[in-house]
């Protein structure tokens, strides 16, 4: 099966976190091993935010703070990269072109950002959409998609499966709480919805959570 594997900053970066990257390593060896086609795209968390604030503390422009965020994020996958040695990237793609060239080449594709303005969820489904993933799993730091943020309402229900239009309608009835955009960024969910890519939402903190999604066993949240 051809997988995008979303690995959120706030799972590996936020501190930078040596221990979970490494079993995200070995996760991946182990999902190529049984014959998955992958293309993870990792965040570059709690780092890359102190890097845009020391950027906007310099005075420099939103583009620039995101550059800076997205060199964050590349050097995370590089870190991973590496760690899979001659089964990852040649080198960290820095398009969508790229990644797809070392799908081609029967790598395991590791990348981080790509253009300023959007997110790495965006950078996920962009790169679904193109390679035509069967499934896309974005590992974060919540168990799932919650009725409300779990962070700020004790009353937040974890939702087992739900459609993209009521994603949608969830964005739209929490528009003025933060907290659900960003679990999957709305621009991302856009593109997945118009390709139907199936979605899992899983807690990152737990890789094996990857592997059971991969499985189709029940686990996070599915949108479909
Ligand atoms: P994300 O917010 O997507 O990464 O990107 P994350 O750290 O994995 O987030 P969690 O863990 O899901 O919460 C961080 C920032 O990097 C810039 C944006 O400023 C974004 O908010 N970025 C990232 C870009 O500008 N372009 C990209 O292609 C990717």
């Amino acid at each position: 099966m051809r997988v995008v594997v979303r690995i959120g900053g706030s799972v590996v970066a936020s501190p930078p976190n040596p221990e979970i990257m490494s079993k995200y390593a070995s996760l991946l060896k182990e999902l190529k091993e049984q014959g998955h086609e992958l293309v993870v795209v990792v965040g570059g968390g709690s780092v890359a935010r102190d890097f845009i604030t020391v950027a906007r503390d310099m005075g420099l422009s939103e583009f620039d703070q995101d550059e800076v965020a997205i060199r964050v994020s590349r050097l995370f996958a590089q870190l991973l990269a590496m760690k899979l040695g001659d089964l990852g990237p040649g080198s960290v793609p820095t398009s969508v072109d790229e990644a797809v060239q070392e799908l081609k080449r029967g790598k395991i594709v590791v990348m981080g950002g790509i253009k300023p303005g959007m997110t790495t969820d965006t950078v996920a489904a962009m790169v679904a959409e193109r390679v035509e993933a069967e499934l896309l799993v974005k590992a974060t730091d919540q168990n799932g998609i919650y009725t409300k943020d779990p962070r700020r309402y004790a009353d937040a229900e974890k939702i087992g499966i739900l459609s993209f239009d009521d994603l949608v309608q969830l964005f739209e009835e929490n528009k003025h709480r933060a907290g659900i955009h960003q679990v999957v960024d709305p621009e991302a969910v856009r593109i997945l919805q118009k390709e139907r890519t199936k979605t899992v939402v899983v807690n990152g903190f737990k890789p094996e959570n990857i592997l059971l999604a991969v499985k189709g066993e029940k686990v996070g949240t599915l949108i479909e």
